[in-house]
């Protein structure tokens, strides 16, 4: 079956049917290294339905039908997996997805104040983009950024310890094509495109820009180390965890990356290959412990 016969057709709405031939041979190039990573190729479609948006800008009807026939899935299972997550777009986004973080904490810390000021600003709502196709606005749960709240983010980049009036200046700068830096991260915003190629597993190189984890995340992690405090040990270890030189390093120098020493995923000694340990096998070897005793009680 061709990508062709698989693209749905919507009432009323008109969109490319197909890929030209050079575009879908870039993607099924992109998507051969893509399905290579994975064990079972089907595991490859969210990472394949970034790659859709890097290309279309949001995840389209041929973009389904792409994953569907690159996978071997049917339409109808990409679509169930697309709908199920919100960084996937059903119809097309703006160059910068403006994520206003109005979730508990943000909210009360004036998340809710940027997200009303901005719809005004911006003359838009949730989910909506800006007539110049520049900005997509959204209301966002917890971006996992608390301790810098209330956080905007642009195409998943931070922007820490908002205000209305700051926030409308960064929206001002996007939309004419002005260079813009968030807080941590790297040293420039790029597009809704490019960043999905990014989320598609194509690095951009610019992962080690900008500032890393800031101090107020780390604090924990410096203070622990200064007071010579440990986790305690994990089920079935004698000694507790002590923080490593090199995390320790990572925490005064602010930064988070991993270090070229750690091994890859999928390379020997990879979180893939580590023997099982953590508390959860333990809880699985508890449980089957139990079950085990209360099967003897049976008998
Ligand atoms: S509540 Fe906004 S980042 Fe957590």
């Amino acid at each position: 079956m061709s990508v062709e016969e698989l693209v749905p057709r919507e009432p009323g709405r008109v969109h490319a049917a197909s890929y030209d031939d050079v575009t879908l041979a870039r993607l099924e190039a992109d998507a051969t290294v893509i399905k290579a990573r994975y064990p079972q190729e089907r595991s490859a479609l969210l990472p394949l339905l970034h790659l859709v948006q890097s290309q279309d800008g949001y995840v389209s009807p041929r973009g389904i039908a792409f994953c569907a026939q690159t996978l071997g899935l049917t339409t109808a299972e990409v679509s169930a997996v697309a709908t199920f997550y919100t960084q996937y777009k059903r119809h097309p986004n703006g160059d910068y997805t403006v994520g206003v973080c109005t979730n508990t904490l943000c909210a009360v810390m004036g998340g809710d104040a940027i997200y009303e000021h901005l719809c005004d600003h911006l003359g838009i709502g949730h989910d909506e983009t800006t007539e110049d196709g520049k900005v997509t606005l959204e209301r966002v749960e917890c971006n996992a950024a608390c301790d810098y709240a209330p956080v905007v983010m642009v195409n998943w980049e931070f922007f820490d310890n908002q205000t209305p009036e700051s926030a409308a200046a960064v929206v001002d700068a996007l939309r004419a094509g002005e260079p813009v830096a968030p807080t941590r991260g790297a040293d420039q915003v790029v597009t809704f495109k490019e960043m999905s190629r990014v989320l598609a597993g194509f690095p951009d190189g610019r992962a080690d820009e900008g500032v890393g984890a800031g101090e107020a995340t780390l604090r924990g992690t410096v203070l622990a180390h200064e007071q010579g405090w440990t986790a305690p040990p994990l089920p079935g270890q004698d000694e507790p965890r002590r923080t490593s030189a090199r995390t320790t390093t990572r925490a005064r120098t602010g930064t988070a990356r991993a270090a070229a020493s750690e091994p890859r995923t999928g390379d020997e000694q990879s979180s893939a290959e580590r023997p099982v340990t953590g508390e959860r096998d333990a809880s699985s070897q508890q449980q089957e412990t139990k079950q085990a005793s209360s099967d003897a009680k049976e008998d």
